[in-house]
């Protein structure tokens, strides 16, 4: 513990002093905002929030709050900043005092309305109490209170603390590209295409509403790239929003034109026209800020060669059925006709959304992949490859773990993205840290993990949220011809994966002939009266190593040689191994953690049942390390006078360390 603190103050000197750009904000409630930088080793993060009682912020990958690693903080009545490190373990208790004080605190401030504390925290930092900040989605939970633990011990305030949990991506996240005064004046301004929904009400009664607008593209008379775009929300629809999705739109351009002209309609619903929307082009969701393409390609609007018709999406949601009045919130796109050099283009990997992709039910763990073989990757893509910089996996409601592998002549490189903590409700791009490169040859799978444990019967693939999917579509350039690269198990497949032989020829309903136990059963009652609960691995192994029909669609239909092939499992002969290093504290034993100590445990080993017995001592631990300088809680006319008396602080500190060191 001691190496903790003087390793923050070390960061703090580092970090505290310069004017911090953030690279990601979010705001978790309305009083609650928390911004961050992922860097090299550590995460820093600033919460800023409406309230002059305590503050905390955490991660769990769970929906819920059990097992959640959080720190609380607060400036108490002194003006002393406290930071503790802490867990839940039952969620219906206050989170606990961790033995290992892991998160350093850089600074902190009360002013009249705020609290604002800015910590860091390794990725891993080896405490089982705490959890891994990885690339997978993290539900990050908030809890504040309008009064402060009365002393430093942290027992908080009985009741009424407010609590809130959402998914988000912490590091694999796009960032707003930061105007420098150069590139600003380089660049031409960019027009905006405002696709807004229309007073959209949401009927009474309902706690969800899929609307759907088609819209028509900009009037322009020339190819322009899309740069950028960002959700437009009408002030307190915010919390009625889940997402929106903007498709490009294909078919019969005199019914596009009379739907461009309405305000739109409830999605989905039988006897729609006969156009089809099913290319994304931009996608908002809870959570998102948006999303802007690398500086290199842009996502192309071209009167001449693209799709003229846009579908806007949005889903509305009011589980309270509140007095929702309506809404008018939408995307808002930046485009400009100064073309970047490449036109970006999407790529869908998945299964092909069919009945013979079948989740059989009550099992935690079903595996089901889609394929994108060699020969699609081969006929459209150039030899210098193309290149992705950002996925976004979709899964219905069984989704569990997503990852897009890639497999190279016989060998598989690292997963192109990987979660294993997916959450369905959380659908954001995932911007790649640098673009990962994909081959003519390249085979592709998207593999898919459902936890069918909350369901009674089976689940088949389709587009119902009631059937599943499996698909990760990819955001790429240059942009080929190649949209749709899918999968499905061939019959003989889906067959042998229920334990059938036969069919009987010509018969209708289709019934199994062989084995003789079940003859004449249809495939119906086949499915229905199949014993998982024994079978399930059996089924399972021969889903994965029978055959399957590939379906490459370009722009154009299936692609030529492709849609009568039945291909195998690609072989692997040098399968990819995820490289586990293990994890250490690299303690910094120097005369100032010997300074600084209060302390005597360092170097204990972590029982991670212990903690309890003298958490309350170590909560204390923070206390005093970094103290304010303003006067008292309510007297803070400015928000950063805490600055200087860090900056010298730390300056003494690390003088003292480098002394003691090299001495
Ligand atoms: C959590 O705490 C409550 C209240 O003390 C208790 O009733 C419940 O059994 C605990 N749950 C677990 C999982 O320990
Ligand atoms: C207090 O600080 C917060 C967070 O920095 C800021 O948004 C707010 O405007 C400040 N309020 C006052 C009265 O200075
Ligand atoms: C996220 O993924 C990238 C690329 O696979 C990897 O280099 C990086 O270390 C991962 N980051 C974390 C925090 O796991
Ligand atoms: C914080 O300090 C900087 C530098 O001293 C100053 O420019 C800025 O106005 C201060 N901000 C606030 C909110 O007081």
């Amino acid at each position: 513990m001691k190496a903790v603190i003087a390793t923050c103050l070390l960061l703090l000197f580092v970090t505290g002093v310069v004017a911090v750009e953030w690279k990601h904000s979010a705001v978790l409630d309305n009083n609650f905002l928390v911004l961050w930088t992922p860097g090299e080793r550590d995460v820093m993060f600033e919460i800023q929030v409406k309230t002059l009682g305590y503050v905390g912020l955490g991660f769990t990958r769970d929906d819920g709050t059990v097992g959640a690693d959080m720190v609380i903080g607060w400036v108490d009545n002194n003006g002393q900043l406290h930071l503790q490190d802490r867990h839940v373990k039952n969620s219906s208790k206050d989170p606990q005092m961790d033995s290992s004080q892991d998160y350093c605190l850089l600074l902190g401030y009360e002013n009249k309305t705020h609290t604002v504390l800015r910590f860091s925290r390794r990725y891993d930092t080896c405490d089982p109490r705490d959890l891994k900040i990885t690339n997978d989605t993290m539900q990050v939970v908030w809890q504040y209170h309008v009064e402060e633990p009365v002393s430093a011990a942290g027992v908080l305030p009985d009741h009424d603390a407010i609590r809130g949990s959402r998914p988000l991506y912490l590091v694999q996240r796009d960032a707003q590209p930061r105007p420098t005064s150069r590139n600003q004046e380089a660049e031409p301004p960019l027009q905006t295409w405002d696709i807004l929904n229309q007073q959209v009400r949401l009927p009474k009664g309902q706690d969800t509403l899929l609307w759907c607008r088609v819209v028509r593209m900009p009037n322009i008379d020339h190819k322009h790239h899309v740069v950028k775009y960002e959700p437009v929300i009408q002030p307190g629809s915010h919390d009625y929003l889940h997402h929106m999705t903007l498709y490009e739109c294909r078919g019969d351009q005199a019914q596009l034109e009379s739907a461009a002209k309405t305000s739109g309609s409830v999605c989905y619903q039988p006897n729609q026209p006969s156009f089809q929307c099913n290319t994304i082009a931009a996608i908002w969701s809870l959570g998102s800020e948006g999303f802007n393409y690398p500086p290199e390609a842009g996502y192309a609007l071209d009167p001449h060669a693209g799709p003229r018709y846009y579908m806007l999406e949005t889903h509305y949601m009011n589980p309270q059925m509140d007095a929702f009045i309506s809404d008018s919130s939408g995307l808002r796109l930046h485009y400009t006709d100064k073309l970047r050099t490449h036109d970006a283009g999407i790529l869908s990997v998945g299964i092909d959304p069919n009945w013979r992709h079948i989740i059989p039910p009550g099992q935690p763990e079903v595996v089901s992949e889609g394929h994108c073989i060699s020969d699609c990757t081969g006929h459209t893509i150039p030899n210098s490859g193309i290149n992705i910089f950002a996925v976004i996996m979709h899964t219905h409601q069984l989704g569990r773990k997503v990852r897009l592998r890639q497999i190279r002549s016989g060998e598989e490189l690292p997963p192109i993205a990987s979660d294993t903590n997916y959450d369905p409700s959380y659908q954001e791009y995932r911007k790649l840290q640098k673009p990962v490169r994909v081959y003519p040859g390249d085979h592709l799978v998207a593999e898919c993990t459902y936890s069918s444990k909350s369901r009674q019967a089976i689940t088949l693939g389709g587009l119902t949220t009631r059937e599943e999917t499996c698909l990760v579509s990819t955001l790429y350039y240059p942009r080929i011809e190649l949209s749709l690269c899918y999968s499905l198990p061939s019959l003989p497949t889906v067959l042998q994966s229920l334990g059938i032989q036969k069919l009987m020829q010509g018969s209708s309903p289709v019934k199994i002939q062989e084995p003789q136990k079940l003859s004449g059963m249809t495939l119906e009652e086949r499915l229905l009266s199949y014993d998982w609960e024994t079978s399930f691995q059996s089924f399972q192994e021969a889903t994965r190593s029978g055959t399957f029909k590939p379906l490459c669609w370009t722009s154009k239909g299936a692609l030529p040689g492709t849609d009568s092939l039945e291909v195998h499992y690609p072989r692997i002969l040098r399968p990819y191994e995820e490289v586990n290093l293990p994890c250490s504290k690299k303690p910094l034993r120097n005369k100032l953690s010997m300074l600084l100590s209060e302390d005597e445990d360092i170097g204990a080993p972590v029982d991670p049942d212990s903690d309890e017995t003298n958490a309350v001592e170590r909560g204390q631990l923070v206390r005093s390390k970094v103290s304010r300088s303003s006067d008292g809680p309510t007297g803070g006319s400015s928000s950063n006078r805490s600055l200087p008396f860090l900056l010298i602080s730390s300056a003494i500190l690390v003088a003292i360390v480098g002394h003691g060191t090299f001495r």
